[in-house]
Parts: structure tokens; sequence; C-alpha cells
């Protein structure tokens, strides 16, 4: 998944607005951080050390950390310094012993959506932070891409390739709940999580034109890597196209190209009780 490292540096335009406003609401917290911080998902790097690094206090040592060999690999080469490093690890598979309790502090911005099982993944968090640690993670509850998938994978044409569409839609989009953040309270509290904030939050971002939407869903998308290379295109101008057909986005007057896109993040942070083990 996501071996395209170079390509989403570049087009994470959206991931990295999030993690940067995530990043700035919390910095007060995060200044007061000590110890040993994981950041789950890290991909290539440029949010850890961007926005996350400068804002702890000098001697936390960060670790970013990714399943993808090629984002860890690329954030290892650009990303990282004498107290920023990367492991391979995968937040959904069985925690090496010499990770367990190790953390004082977890952060995760935009990776959580990809856990098949949510609640693993969280029961994982919990296993890495020592008592006392904290957790502060955004993840995407919703995004029309992902019913793109859906719809896409109805096509004849396409369905071949995306036969594991259902696979990629995050947690929470996949599921029918009556109120999200109240279910994803209640997953946290059912861990042994003690609640400092949970909210969903509706969010926009501003493309001022279609190429970068479509280079954004390019470099994040799991499929065309698998198709023939003269379908790539066409795929790409439905994606698009599909994307134009449903009601999250919004034109601007007078703006020929700019359009407005909706999408919905959860944010969460959470403690691990000081009687926790
Ligand atoms: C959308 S990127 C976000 C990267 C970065 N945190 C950011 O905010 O730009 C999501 C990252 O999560 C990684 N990922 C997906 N599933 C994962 C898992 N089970 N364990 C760890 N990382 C995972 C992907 O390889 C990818 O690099």
């Amino acid at each position: 998944m996501m071996e395209m490292a170079q390509e989403y540096a570049k087009a994470n335009v959206l991931s990295r607005r999030d993690g940067q406003d995530i990043i700035e609401e919390f910095s007060f917290e995060l200044s007061k951080v000590q110890g040993k911080c994981l950041d789950i998902g890290s991909g290539p790097g440029d949010v850890t050390k961007d926005f996350l690094f400068p804002l702890l206090p000098h001697d936390v040592e960060v670790v970013g950390s990714d399943i993808s060999q090629s984002m860890v690999n690329y954030a290892r080469k650009n990303n990282s310094n004498e107290r920023l490093s990367y492991i391979i690890l995968d937040i959904e598979g069985r925690m090496p012993s010499e990770q367990i309790g190790q953390y004082d502090y977890v952060t995760s911005f935009y990776c959580l959506h990809f856990a098949y099982d949510l609640s693993h993944a969280f029961k994982n968090i919990f296993k890495l932070l020592r008592p006392n640690g904290k957790a502060l993670v955004t993840f995407l509850e919703y995004h029309i891409v992902y019913e793109v998938y859906i719809r896409l994978s109805q096509n004849p044409r396409y369905e071949f390739y995306l036969q594991d569409a259902h696979r990629y839609v995050p947690y929470f989009q996949r599921k029918v709940y009556k109120n999200i953040e109240t279910s994803l309270r209640k997953m946290l509290e059912d861990i042994g999580f003690e609640i400092l904030h949970c909210s969903k939050r509706e969010k926009c971002y501003q493309y001022n034109n279609q190429q970068i939407l479509k280079n954004q869903m390019l470099s994040i998308n799991p499929f065309i890597s698998r198709m023939p290379d003269d379908m790539k295109d066409e795929f790409m101008g439905d994606l698009i196209k599909e994307i134009f057909k449903q009601d999250v986005w919004i034109p601007f007057e007078n703006k020929n190209n700019e359009f407005l896109l909706k999408h919905y993040l959860l944010v969460a942070y959470i403690k691990k009780p000081q009687s926790a083990n």
C-alpha cells in the first residue's frame, strides 16, 4: 500500500494541512511532552518533522513509524535527524515486545482510518504507552473518495482491479452508527483509556484546480498500480467525475476552477491511566 512515497510527499496537501491544524490546536499540550514519542503512520515524515517535532521540547526523542518500507526509507532519507528516527511498525499487527510500554506519548495523523479493526489498533496504542502516557490521534471519519471506490468497483470495466475496494473504506464510514463520536468514546473507554477530548469535525479543503485534487487522489490510490497503463488515465478521469457527481463539493463563485471539498475528521486525545499496566 502507498508505495509511492515521493508522489505522496508532493501531493499530500490535505493531510498536511489537517495535521498542521491539529498539531497547532494541541501545541500547549505538545510543549509539555516528556520522554519518548511515537508517531504512527508517519508516511514520508514531513508532517512529523515540519509540524510535530518543532513543538516538542528539545529533549524529547521522536520515533516515526509506518507499515510501508518505502515510506520509512523515504522518511529516513529526507526527514530524520539525531532525535527523529523511523521504524517499520504495523499498528494492526502484533506489537514487538521491545516496543511495549516504551512510549510516553503517541501521535497519529491521517492513518488510523486504514485500520480495518480500529479497536485492535487502539488496543495496540494502549500497549505501546507507559501508564500515564497520552495519545493524540486524528483520522478520517468520511471522505467521498472511498464511496467513489465502491461505486467504481461496481463498474464492469474496473471491477477486477477493485475487488477489495471495501477494505479501504474508513472504519466509521463502513459502519452505520447513530452517533459516531459516542461510538468512538465507548470504544476507547472499553479499552481502558481516559478521554481528555473526543470530537468529530467537518472540514473543507480549497482546491485551486482539479489537477491538485487529481494528483492527491492518484498518490493515495491503492488500485492504479494494478491496472494496465492504458486504463490508468481513464480510471482517474472517472474517479474525479464521480466525485463531482456527489454533493460534497462547492464551486467558488467568480473563480473559474476553484472549489471546496468537504470531509469529516475524528480527533481523540486520550490517556492510559496510571493504574493500567
Ligand atoms: C495518509 S498517510 C499519512 C502520513 C502522515 N502521517 C501525514 O499526516 O501526512 C497514511 C500512512 O499510514 C500508513 N499506514 C497504513 N496502514 C498502516 C498500519 N496498519 N500501520 C502503520 N502504518 C500504516 C501508510 O503506509 C501511510 O504512510
